[in-house]
């Protein structure tokens, strides 16, 4: 079942019921905030605490970092992660079965977009709702000159304590840490004990994050990066839309293309970029 829904201050937003899962996706930012299987506990962080307004990005469930990841290399003034998650994005298609549901958003560029990023493009998100959790992003260069793409489908996950988990599959895999800009290889699993910003390279392999209650798998395609971020204590302070202790039960894992895997389109191509979850 797919409804439409609209919040008291016109925030519009769909929710999906299937037989495997339920879920919400606000049309602003094609952001997906709920994902929650039959019997289990919801899968995506959320902040108590999220703006749920148009033009503004919702704390949590999946933000689409673009078209770039990070801030913007040749203006730093331009808004961290690109347009993408503050924009009106157009609810194209469904399709149903009674496990399965798929939404269908695209966003293209606009004299507003073209005054921050001067290139024609479109994009679209497809995202598959069942005991597994499937997005894919494609972009395709609709301009005369090619572009460079950085992008993320930056995944909040709720986990019971930041203390307590592991995320395995990254062991000898060369990072760049965005605290010290430092080139890093890491060493066996992660575990959380401070700040992490790391951006992983090479990645060709799934990842796992493993809770006290259960494992979570990330399979990656169309992208060799992988993003890991717990803001911890200070910067948590800093954050908008997060409370003081938010840093406890969220775990950013980002599928990415992003620093030395970004992708080069020329006119006409188009890349994909394809998280699934389960
Ligand atoms: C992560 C970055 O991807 O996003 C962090 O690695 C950043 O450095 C975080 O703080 C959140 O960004 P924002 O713009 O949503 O506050």
């Amino acid at each position: 079942m797919i409804e439409f829904k609209c919040l008291e201050n016109g925030f519009r937003y769909i929710e999906v019921t299937n037989t495997k899962a339920n879920a919400k996706v606000a049309l602003n930012g094609a952001h997906l905030f709920h994902y929650q299987r039959v019997g289990e506990r919801e899968l995506l962080w959320l902040s108590d605490i999220s703006y749920f307004e148009d033009g503004k990005a919702i704390r949590g469930g999946i933000p689409i970092c673009w078209p770039w990841f990070g801030f913007n290399k040749d203006d730093v003034s331009l808004s961290q992660h690109g347009f993408a998650r503050t924009s009106l994005w157009e609810f194209k298609s469904s399709n149903e079965t009674t496990d399965s549901t798929t939404l269908v958003f695209t966003l293209s560029d606009t004299k507003e977009t073209l005054e921050v990023w001067n290139y024609k493009f479109s994009l679209e998100l497809k995202i598959a709702i069942s005991d597994t959790l499937t997005l894919e992003l494609k972009t395709t260069n609709l301009d005369t000159k090619e572009f460079i793409l950085t992008q993320a489908l930056h995944t909040y996950f709720s986990i019971l304590n930041i203390s307590n988990v592991i995320v395995k599959g990254l062991d000898k895999k060369p990072y760049l840490d965005a605290l010290s800009w430092q080139n890093m290889v890491q060493d066996g699993d992660i575990r959380f004990e401070r700040e992490v910003d790391r951006v992983y390279q090479n990645i060709d392999n799934t990842i796992t994050l493993v809770d006290i209650d259960r494992e979570i798998t990330i399979k990656n395609e169309g992208s060799s990066s992988v993003v890991v971020w717990n803001p911890w204590i200070e910067k948590t302070k800093r954050m908008s839309a997060m409370k003081e202790d938010a840093y406890t039960t969220m775990l950013c894992i980002e599928s990415a293309n992003a620093f030395d895997d970004a992708r080069v389109l020329k006119p006409n191509e188009s890349h994909t970029l394809k998280a699934t979850i389960y």
